[in-house]
């Protein structure tokens, strides 16, 4: 057992509503606060000197200066494991090409699901390692969802997850698998996109699920990916051999969203394009809705409306969606600053949407808050006041990280 401290503010994100808006007021500030570890867990939060007497045969760790902690960060959507770049796509982008014209000139997901193909497992762990380390190093994520979906065949999408898997052991961090088998029909796939969706569900979640490589399953619903009619199918189908679900919806278009909710989907990402209609479903369920950023800075699109989400009720995460495509930035903190700053979220809210809020979206109800029996996965900032962190906008970086009650940084 230790006891971590003192830091000028403990910033323990407990006890605060699931979904809704919410005021910086309701954030539970313990000035001059510390924490109690054992065995990778939290034992007690609460101020450093009424620790020390509660726990007196306790070693502790002395926090020197001025600092912050906060739960470590989730991140419950990203596409990090993939090969190659996708330059020539924002090159065009920027340039005022279309999406079809970028396709027709060999670009978008086939262009990373053909470079992912060719790259080796080791690779791909290799490169996926890097990627999730840097989240953990520069921006405090300790729990990171980690899609397939460059592989878009049985050899290649087991070959991803297997890496994913992998990856787990070069890397403090929590991946969270999930299989995006139902990102685009491939090329390469001799039949139409239903076909496509019955060949994933015979051919490749079996082994999925017999190898534990994933416990959830995603699928982008969207005019150029899955309609809802063959979606609706396929995740049922998966829904009834065990698998949790979550859906790219409502990005360019809307009506994925209606069927995540319907389908009793763990969150809906993207939301784009969600209007009226979708965010009262939304927030009238127990699906979480996660925003994007940074897919909106990258196509230079709008954000989700996540200030209308709030106050509709919805619970609101946010993530990086790191991709090769999108979004290729990989900056979460600095994604959900700028997102506040342009949706007019309080900074309780986008703390809460990148801490205990994604990790429910994740389904996981150990991790986002500093609290008694909670996962001990923290994180330090070099200051004395909390609203420095998002002030900054990703150019305050953590000085220290733990994972499991251990210091990593
Ligand atoms: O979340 N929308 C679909 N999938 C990714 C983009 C993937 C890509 O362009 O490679 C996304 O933005
Ligand atoms: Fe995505």
């Amino acid at each position: 057992m230790k006891c971590i401290g003192p830091f000028s503010q403990v910033v323990t994100l407990r006890g605060l509503p699931e979904q809704g808006a919410l005021a910086d007021e309701q954030l539970e500030i313990i000035e001059a606060g510390a924490v109690v570890v054992d065995y990778g867990h939290i034992v007690d939060v609460g101020r450093f000197d009424q620790l020390a007497d509660r726990y007196p045969a306790t070693d502790t760790t002395l926090i020197e200066g001025e600092h912050v902690l906060l739960p470590g960060f989730v991140d419950c959507h990203t596409h990090c494991c993939f090969a190659g770049s996708r330059a020539q796509d924002y090159a065009m982008r920027v340039a005022g090409k279309s999406y079809l014209d970028i396709a027709k000139a060999g670009g978008g997901i086939w262009d990373s699901v053909t470079q992912t193909r060719a790259a080796s497992r080791s690779e791909l762990v290799r490169q996926t390692a890097m990627r999730v380390n840097r989240l953990v190093r520069e921006h405090g994520v300790t729990t990171i969802e980690v899609k397939s979906g460059y592989g878009l065949d049985v050899i290649n999408e087991l070959k991803i997850l297997r890496a994913i898997r992998e990856a787990n052991l070069y890397t403090p961090a929590d991946l969270i698998a999930t299989c995006l088998a139902a990102h685009l029909k491939p090329r390469d796939f001799d039949g139409d996109a239903a076909g496509y969706l019955e060949h994933v569900v015979t051919a490749l979640l079996p082994t999925v699920k017999r190898d534990r490589l994933a416990s959830r399953i995603d699928i982008f619903i969207e005019e150029s990916a899955f309609g809802t009619a063959e979606a609706r199918r396929y995740l049922q189908q998966a829904k009834a051999m065990g698998f949790e679900i979550t859906v790219h919806a409502d990005q360019f278009s809307a009506g994925g969203s209606a069927l995540a909710v319907e389908c009793g989907a763990l969150s809906a990402d993207h939301l784009e394009a969600s209007t009226d209609a979708e965010i009262a479903l939304l927030a009238g369920s127990d699906t979480v809705a996660v925003a994007l950023p940074g897919a909106s800075l990258g196509l230079g699109m709008g954000f989700a409306p996540a200030r209308r989400l709030l106050d509709a009720g919805a619970c609101l995460a946010v993530a990086s969606d790191w991709n090769p495509g999108s979004a290729p930035m990989g900056d979460l903190l600095m994604q959900a600053a700028v997102l506040g700053a342009y949706e007019k979220l309080t900074l309780a809210e986008t703390l809460a949407a990148v801490t205990y809020r994604a990790a429910r979206a994740l389904g996981l109800a150990d991790r986002g808050t500093l609290d008694a029996g909670k996962r001990a996965d923290m994180q330090a900032y070099p200051t004395a006041d909390y609203r420095d962190i998002l002030y900054h906008q990703g150019a305050m970086k953590p000085t220290q990280v733990w994972k499991f009650g251990a210091c990593i940084q």
